[in-house]
């Protein structure tokens, strides 16, 4: 950690595999923020309770391996603190405290409340931990007095929330939490194997830890122009479904080859097909590696997330300590 640079929090749930469309909506934009910023990564297990209460078992075997899916992404625990939230007890205390004072009705009225309410019908949601788990989000950020937080869209009214959790503990208590902001991640550029959004309940996604050989016959069976019915037919790389993948994996000039090539029809489908999945191997080339290394070296994967684990406790550490002092609630011993 460098002094003086400014910090950003951010976390994710351990619920499965990383696809695609996680690397090209998230972890490209946490792998930048590196340079610039003082990170703080983390894997949101308890977080993934809200949902899983039923069978939390399951939960534990997706933690390493979210950890290897980002490092094999780029991110480097040199450059920043990779931790698991439930190793970090003060989480579970900030929460306790900051449930004290914010209102039910704020709680009632968060828009992503409800809908993931209707979304997951199958699970009983009607818990209080599910209702309170923007104050659980609250107490990662606010630990870590972070300047910003990468979100996506999804994501903004809890954001909102911890803002004004922070303003009315600071109202209360004495200015002690800044308000963080937003650093706003871009919508998914990379649509499902299928043209709907990569999702893991729509089975159409390429996730970071498939080798090539489950990657090639995915892409060998992509939707593209539906209009397009025989290869003589001109295709329309703009409604193609594999275009947007070439854009994100193939060099520009070849995207150019493509295009025309797909107006003009003289070039078919499949040949864009291989071309993918040369331009995949090149691109998930090094994520296999990255990944291969792990796999191959377990010891290494928890020293990070231990080495991780102890920075975060001892920053979470002293913020608790200046909370404690406000409420008056200091430990003798
Ligand atoms: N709610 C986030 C999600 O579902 C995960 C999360 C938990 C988080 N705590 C956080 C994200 C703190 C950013 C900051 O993706």
């Amino acid at each position: 950690m460098t002094q003086g640079k400014k910090r950003i929090v951010s976390g994710m749930r351990p619920t499965g595999p990383l696809h695609l469309g996680h690397f090209f909506g998230v972890l490209v934009n946490w792998v930048r923020l590196q340079a610039e910023y003082d990170c703080f990564f983390f894997v949101a297990d308890w977080h993934a309770m809200t949902s899983e209460y039923a069978d939390p078992r399951m939960i534990k075997g997706f933690v390493p391996e979210l950890v290897k899916d980002w490092i094999a992404s780029g991110l480097d625990p040199e450059k920043c603190v990779i931790f698991q939230q439930s190793r970090i007890k003060e989480h579970a205390e900030l929460h306790l405290i900051l449930s004290m004072l914010t209102p039910l009705s704020w709680l009632e009225r968060n828009p992503t409340y409800k809908e993931m309410r209707q979304e997951l019908i199958q699970k009983d949601l009607n818990t209080y931990g599910f209702l309170g788990y923007p104050v659980l989000m609250a107490s990662d950020i606010l630990m870590y007095t972070p300047e910003a937080v990468p979100v996506g869209q999804d994501q903004l009214p809890h954001l909102e929330l911890t803002r004004e959790i922070a303003r009315r503990f600071n109202h209360l208590n004495g200015e002690l939490f800044p308000e963080p902001k937003a650093l706003l991640t871009e919508e998914a550029k990379l649509p499902g194997l299928d043209g709907r959004k990569m999702s893991k309940s729509y089975g159409n996604g390429i996730y970071l830890s498939e080798t090539m050989d489950q990657v090639r016959p995915k892409v060998m069976g992509m939707l593209t122009d539906k209009a397009r019915m025989r290869k003589t037919d001109p295709g329309d790389p703009e409604v193609c479904n594999l275009f947007p993948y070439h854009r994100l994996m193939t060099d520009a000039a070849k995207c150019a080859e493509i295009r025309e090539g797909c107006l003009a029809a003289s070039w078919g489908c499949v040949d864009c097909k291989k071309l993918l999945i040369e331009s995949m191997e090149r691109f998930l080339g090094p994520i296999h590696a990255r990944r291969a290394a792990l796999e191959g070296d377990p010891d290494r994967l928890m020293s990070i997330l231990a080495r991780g684990n102890d920075r975060a406790r001892e920053f979470s550490r002293r913020t608790m300590r200046r909370v404690r002092e406000r409420l008056n609630f200091q430990y003798d011993l």
